[in-house]
Formats: C-alpha cells, sequence, structure tokens
C-alpha cells in the first residue's frame, strides 16, 4: 500500500512538472522570444518530466490497473505487460523524445523524425503483441490437423490456454491433452489458475485434460497421440529444441500431424522485438531441423504474422527417430 502511494505521489509530480514546464515554456517563448535559450531549457526540463509519467502511467496501467480491467466473463491468457504493453509504452516514449527535440532543438530535426520513425515501428509491434492477447484472433490455422476432427491432440506449453482452447473449439470431435510446466514468469501465475478458469469459460474443459510436463521429456506413451500442437512453446527452449521435436514426434502416431507454431525473423518481428529479432530461428533452419528429427514437412505458411509448419510423421516411421 505504501509503495502504491509512493509511485502514485513520484506519478503526479512528474506530470505536474512536466506540464507546468511545457506551459512555462511556451509562455515564454509567445511573450518574451528573446529569452529563446530559458524556454528552449523549459522544454527539455518538461520533456523529460513528460517521458518520466507516460513510463510511470503506463506501468502503473500495466499493474495495478489489470486487475481492473479483467472481465468476469471474458478469456485472460495472463500475459505480461512487458509483452502487451511494453512496444506501447517504447512507442509513447519515443514519441515525447522526438515532440521535445523538435520543439526545443528544431534544427535536429532528423533525429526527431528517427525517434518518429522508431515510435511508429514500436507502435505497429503493439498491436503485434497486443493481438496474441486478443481471444476473437485465431492463434492456430487448423484446416489440416486432424482429417476427420476425431481423435486425441496433445498442446505442448499451452501456457494459460490460448492454443488448447483454440484446438477444442475448432476440432469438435477432438479430446485435448494440455501439457506445461506452468512456471514460466511471462503468464500471470505460471498459467494453471487462468488455464483453469479460460477452459470453462470457453465451454470446453470437459475435452481437455490437464497434465503437468516438461516438452523435453514428455510423459506419455511412445504413438499415443493422433495429432499434436505446439505454439511459441518449442522456440523458447534454446538448446533443447530439438529434444522438444523429438519428443512430440515420438509420442504422435504413425501418419499423425504436428502443427508447430514459432515466431522467425521478418516484419512482423522486427515490429516487436527490433534488432533482437535477426537472432530468431529462422524458417529455413526449422525446416531442417524438423527434418533431422524424423517429420516431413507437409505444409508451411504464415497467419497473423506467425510462421507455421505442418509437420508429418511418416506412416511407417519407428517410433523413435535417433
Ligand atoms: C508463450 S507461451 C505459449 C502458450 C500458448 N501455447 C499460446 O500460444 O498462447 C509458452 C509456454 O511454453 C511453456 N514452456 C516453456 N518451456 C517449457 C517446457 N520445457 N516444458 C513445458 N512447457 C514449457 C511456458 O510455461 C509457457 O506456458
Amino acid at each position: 500500500m505504501k509503495s502504491k502511494s509512493a509511485s502514485g505521489k513520484a506519478h503526479s509530480h512528474m506530470w505536474l512538472v512536466g506540464v507546468t514546464g511545457l506551459v512555462a515554456g511556451l509562455a515564454l517563448m509567445v511573450y518574451v522570444p528573446s529569452l529563446k535559450a530559458v524556454s528552449q531549457s523549459l522544454f527539455w526540463f518538461a520533456g523529460f518530466h513528460l517521458i518520466g509519467g507516460i513510463v510511470l502511467l503506463g506501468s502503473l496501467y500495466a499493474t495495478v490497473g489489470r486487475r481492473f480491467r479483467q472481465r468476469a466473463d471474458a478469456l485472460d491468457f495472463g500475459w505480461a505487460p512487458a509483452w502487451t504493453l511494453g512496444p506501447l509504452l517504447a512507442a509513447a516514449v519515443f514519441l515525447a523524445m522526438a515532440l521535445a527535440v523538435q520543439i526545443a532543438a528544431p534544427s535536429w530535426w532528423p533525429s526527431a523524425v528517427v525517434l518518429t520513425l522508431l515510435a511508429a515501428n514500436a507502435f505497429a509491434g503493439h498491436l503485434v503483441a497486443a493481438s496474441t492477447a486478443r481471444p476473437d484472433h485465431a492463434p492456430l490455422p487448423l484446416i489440416d490437423l486432424l482429417p476427420n476432427h476425431h481423435g486425441l491432440v496433445l498442446d505442448g506449453g499451452c501456457g494459460a490456454g490460448r492454443t488448447s482452447i483454440a484446438v477444442a473449439r475448432g476440432l469438435t470431435g477432438a479430446n485435448v491433452v494440455a501439457l506445461d510446466r506452468f512456471d514460466s514468469d511471462y503468464i500471470e501465475g505460471g498459467g494453471r489458475a487462468l488455464l483453469d478458469r479460460n477452459l470453462r469459460l470457453a465451454g470446453v474443459a470437459e475435452r481437455v485434460r490437464v497434465q503437468a510436463g516438461d516438452l523435453t521429456g514428455l510423459p506419455f506413451d511412445d504413438a499415443c497421440f493422433d495429432a499434436a500442437v505446439s505454439a511459441h512453446a518449442i522456440d523458447h527452449l534454446g538448446g533443447a529444441t530439438e529434444a522438444a521435436l523429438r519428443e512430440m514426434r515420438r509420442v504422435l502416431k504413425p501418419g499423425g500431424r504436428f502443427l508447430l507454431v514459432v515466431w522467425v525473423p521478418g516484419w512482423t518481428m522486427f515490429a516487436v522485438a527490433n534488432v533482437l529479432s535477426f537472432a530468431l530461428t529462422t524458417r529455413r533452419a526449422w525446416h531442417a531441423m524438423a527434418r533431422r528429427n524424423g517429420f516431413e514437412v507437409l505444409d508451411d505458411g504464415s497467419f497473423n504474422g506467425h510462421c507455421f509448419l505442418l509437420l508429418g510423421k511418416p506412416v511407417g516411421a519407428k517410433t523413435r527417430h535417433d
């Protein structure tokens, strides 16, 4: 409680100083143009306080505000504010910096242009990141996953259920096993409580079994699933990626299909992660990894800016691939 009121005070202080500095700078500029240096200093001073105000307001909105934004009847995937609001905050800060530069030092306009472009890029990243929290935004292209729409489907790395719900809703004859370690720090509480809540709200709880487990050592027998999906989970595993691909293949029945969804370098991820996006595994490398671990690549494409690969375990395949 104490820290909340302290941050509230700091927050109002930032805005007060920022707005006062801006008004004073504008008044000086208009009525006493000879004091240009003073009005410019005031603009710099105001600009930094306004940026601080935006950052504080954004963090309050993201943390305290989250509790009030959750609607009782709406799905909530629990994404951390850093993911859904971070790029928006970055856009606001870049824009405030561009304005401050343009007002206080007009001759530096090329810097203001660069800062505005960075703001536009970060805003595009915000739209991409925020769309992954939208329950009406298709998280999976399911058409070819389970040809007769009946069977048992594994969702590896289900998080708070976004993809398990998509499978259960899209394939009405399927049952789903939703597996996760439920320990990720970027989903509220690791996702377990939100998953139960979301499955219930989506009306699919009786067709989805929740299982705690690790993607690199799945707690299932060989060849027990008709199909599998995994969205934005296997690409979180670093050096263990190929072990997880082998595990997904092991638990699939021969002829079964695996829909893998990952982020790859490109414009979409450049908007979200800027230069960090260049470090992502490329689409071509995912193809090579899938083949190396005993899958056929049946289809490959993009949707909503995500990359997907539809992989198949060959019909006559041995269960394990070494
Ligand atoms: C970005 S979330 C994706 C959740 C969901 N598939 C979706 O698209 O909304 C990644 C999930 O993978 C899970 N995960 C990461 N490494 C894992 C591992 N080794 N075993 C099981 N789950 C893991 C995390 O706990 C997290 O819930």
